[in-house]
């Protein structure tokens, strides 16, 4: 018998506020026309005033305990993936723990910027293989419009808020690659590559900051170490990219998911695609897309995923895991 990660819940939430790309010709030289073909962002939401990262990741957490049958009192850990915490401390997890109303168990949260989730879900596999939570709820949780430069078009057209949730429960398994659950993970990082994306800003600086990027750089990077990372991935869990039934990416620009898609030698129908209606909502945009893909009837139990994304860092990974 081995211990597995499976998903025995998953959901989401998105802030009321719609934004179209319209919204932005009145006040940056952009159109939506540029916008959609440079990006494949379509809209995006927005938080209202008042509404915080651990307001959206309450929500989603809330979705996922429905979907999986289970209250907040069934579980052992909250793990969430954010940069954009409502305070510099407690964590946004600890904040999730008291809204759910959850009073034992540990929480925490997890900062890779865009390849948080993909961190998160392996740190939660790691806490349920080693026997130390039966069930983690893994959450993906950003109100990125709170770190936009509204003056800079390559940036702020691209990013927009919300939250989905996995929850992750112990079971056994078989020990092969026909389990459920999580089969393998693969995390990198390179600091050197700091410059390329990251907040001008922060607690040490004395400054709260807003998102700076050299689009085309990370762009650069980001399709090879994409399909690098699920191929490894792939690799240790004794499987290849004829395997895969979804790629679950990171969602920040469907150019990036094309070429990551090609590279591995997969069909766009195998991906999940949401990046038209959410933007790039950093760590919250895998568990969006998961959600969404089982809300609409793409992924069913037993299909096999490859979830991937890069962020600053610069900061990468894949997970790969059977529903
Ligand atoms: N509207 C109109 N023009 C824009 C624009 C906008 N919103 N944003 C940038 N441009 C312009 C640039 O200023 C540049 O103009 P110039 O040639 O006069 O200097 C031109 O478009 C081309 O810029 P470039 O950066 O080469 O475009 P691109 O095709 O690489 O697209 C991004 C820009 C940001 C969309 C793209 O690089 C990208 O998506 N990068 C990855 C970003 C990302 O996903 N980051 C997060 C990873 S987690």
């Amino acid at each position: 018998m081995t211990r597995r990660a499976v998903v025995r819940g998953v959901g989401h939430y998105l802030p009321e506020k719609v934004i179209e790309n319209s919204h932005f010709e009145s006040t940056l030289e952009t159109t939506d026309e540029w916008i959609r073909a440079r990006t494949g962002i379509e809209r995006r939401h927005f938080a209202a005033e008042g509404e915080t990262t651990s307001d959206l990741a309450t929500h989603a957490a809330n979705a996922a305990l429905a979907h999986a049958g289970l209250t907040a009192e069934d579980i052992d850990a909250i793990v969430v993936a954010t940069s954009t915490a409502d305070l510099t401390f407690p964590s946004a997890a600890t904040m999730v723990q008291a809204k759910l109303g959850m009073t034992r168990g540990f929480a925490f949260d997890v900062q890779a910027v865009c390849a948080g989730f993909v961190y998160a879900l392996s740190n939660a596999n790691a806490l349920i293989v080693s026997g130390q939570a039966d069930r983690v709820l893994v959450i993906g949780a950003e109100t990125f419009s709170r770190i936009m430069d509204w003056t800079d078009r390559t940036t702020c057209v691209l990013f927009g808020d919300g939250a989905g949730a996995v929850l992750l429960e112990a079971q056994d398994g078989a020990g092969t690659s026909a389990d459920r659950g999580i089969l393998a993970t693969d995390l990198n990082s390179d600091g050197r590559f700091k410059d390329l994306l990251y907040v001008d800003g922060g607690v040490s600086t004395q400054t709260t900051g807003v998102l700076r990027m050299e689009g085309n750089q990370v762009f650069r990077h980001a399709v090879a170490k994409l399909a690098a990372t699920a191929e490894t991935a792939l690799d240790k869990a004794g499987l290849t990219a004829s395997d895969v039934d979804w790629i679950v990416p990171h969602q920040a620009n469907i150019r990036i998911i094309q070429g990551t898609a090609k590279k591995m030698g997969l069909p766009m129908e195998k991906v999940v695609v949401t990046v038209q209606d959410h933007g790039n909502t950093s760590a919250a945009s895998i568990p969006l897309a998961m959600s969404v893909g089982v809300a609409n009837g793409q992924i069913k139990p037993g299909d096999l995923i490859v979830t991937e994304a890069i962020g600053g860092g610069l900061a990468w990974g894949a997970v790969v895991l059977r529903w």
